[in-house]
């Protein structure tokens, strides 16, 4: 499995660099024709022609101004291109992203040196006008020092123009690769498993001792729903202990077929021992043998006891078989299955109905992007901040019995964001219940 991983990354890798050898090549391509283009026009329309040097001159910095304007809409929509494909119409920005990302550092950083990437791509690109220009009114009586200021200045609107064309063209296209991601038609769960699981990320350390610690005050004894599990298991060892039953509900059959392969030990199946070894160590554990960790997924096994396929966009997300549990946990589901808020409300508004009053509510989402991507492609979220968590859980859930904490990851940003949110909450009883 760590070879296939493996494998699936370097392949993503691969495609992601040829993509933006692509695009460098096509974008420098038509940079330079519109540039050229508008500085040719520009001194064949005679407009400017007898300015003078100084007016020329004059024109030419409020060229540069025009040029930095476009420039910085190229900027942002190269930063989310980053973000959220992996590629860019820049080598120079690309490389700079994806060094900076190897060395795990700060988000702020990293979009800064991609953006300085970019521009000193693009200055190079400058150079051969200046030299074109300069050279042949220097070389030759046919063109005059005015003529090459106004040569420049038009080909600086032109680009300018080029590059708010390109930044606007990017926005357009991602976002239509956003609502084009469908669960249905893109999703794989070999490409995430390569992708999130081949070892324990910061994330998943966060949320494993998030739940390993919320665990030990859930009820013992009683059935636990996984609600979105999606093809992974690192959730389900840390509540394994605690409870009768493991009901495990996934939207997707082939999610659902991954988890079975793994109760049934198939040899396919996906290796979750670092994960349990991690939380072993959450629950106090300092060196795990293998005995423990084979012992961990053998209870793990022996609980699971329902494979389910939900919907979150039903009313009744488990259909035939909704009912209440007295514990439901929910990670990267909800705000992993839209880009829309007020779904996102809605979804979670379903997922809290399934908690019995009394009983505990597990959650954990992506904090504040717009997606995150698998096998490169892009999936949505909703720009959550902690905010929106509370004020979704604060109504079922009294003040003092309720957690929420935003946990920042800037490792996380190759995957399209850089903070998560984790909650836990146990609800209200009815008054009469008191
Ligand atoms: C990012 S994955 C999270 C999986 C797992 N909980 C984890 O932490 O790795 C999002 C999950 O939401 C599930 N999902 C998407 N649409 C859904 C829907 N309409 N109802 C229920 N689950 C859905 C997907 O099948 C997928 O397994």
């Amino acid at each position: 499995m760590a070879d296939l991983a493996e494998t699936f990354r370097s392949a993503t890798r691969i495609k992601k660099w040829s993509a933006t050898i692509v695009a460098n090549a096509v974008s420098t391509y038509a940079l330079d024709t519109v540039a050229t283009a508008a500085g040719v026009l520009l001194v064949a329309s005679g407009q400017l022609s007898g300015i003078g040097i100084h007016a020329a001159a004059i024109v030419l910095g409020a060229s540069y101004v025009l040029w930095a304007c476009g420039l910085s809409s190229s900027l942002a929509a190269n930063w989310r291109l980053l973000e959220m494909t992996g590629t860019s119409s820049s080598i120079l920005s690309k490389l700079a992203y994806d060094l900076t990302g190897r060395r795990t550092m700060r988000v702020g950083i990293r979009r800064f040196l991609s953006a300085a990437g970019y521009v000193v791509f693009e200055l190079a690109k400058e150079t051969p006008y200046y030299i074109g220009a300069f050279g042949l009114a220097l070389a030759s009586d046919a063109v005059s020092g005015e003529e090459a200021l106004v040569f420049l200045a038009g080909a600086n609107a032109g680009a300018a123009a080029y590059e708010y064309g390109l930044g606007w063209s990017t926005r357009v296209l991602l976002q239509k690769a956003v609502s084009y991601t469908s669960f249905e038609n893109a999703w794989s769960p070999a490409e995430y498993l390569a992708d999130y699981y081949s070892a324990v990320e910061v994330d998943e350390q966060h949320t494993i001792a998030f739940f390993a610690e919320a665990a030990q005050r859930i009820p013992a004894g009683e059935s636990v729903l996984v609600f979105g599990v999606g093809p992974t298991l690192h959730h389900v060892f840390p509540i394994t202990t605690q409870v009768s039953e493991i009901h495990l509900g996934d939207y997707l059959r082939c999610n659902l077929d991954e988890i079975s392969r793994w109760v049934e030990q198939d040899e396919g199946a996906h290796d979750w021992k670092p994960f349990v070894s991690y939380t072993l160590q959450c629950e106090g554990m300092a060196d795990p043998t293998w005995e423990d960790i084979l012992h961990r997924e053998r209870l793990t096994r022996a609980r699971i006891t329902t494979l389910l396929e939900v919907d979150i966009r039903n009313d009744r997300p488990l259909a035939d078989a909704q009912r209440l549990y007295t514990t439901v946990l929910s990670a990267y589901c909800a705000d992993s299955a839209t880009a829309d808020l007020e779904e996102w409300q809605l979804y979670m508004r379903r997922i809290i109905e399934l908690v019995r009053p009394g009983g505990t509510l597990l959650v954990a989402a992506l904090g504040k992007t717009h997606s995150y991507l698998v096998g490169g492609r892009a999936f949505p979220s909703p720009m959550l901040g902690a905010a929106d968590m509370e004020r979704m859980l604060r109504n079922c859930f009294p003040e003092g019995a309720l957690t929420i904490r935003t946990v920042h990851v800037p490792e996380c940003a190759q995957h399209g964001y850089s903070s998560i949110i984790l909650a836990a909450g146990h609800r209200r009883r009815p008054t009469s219940d008191k």
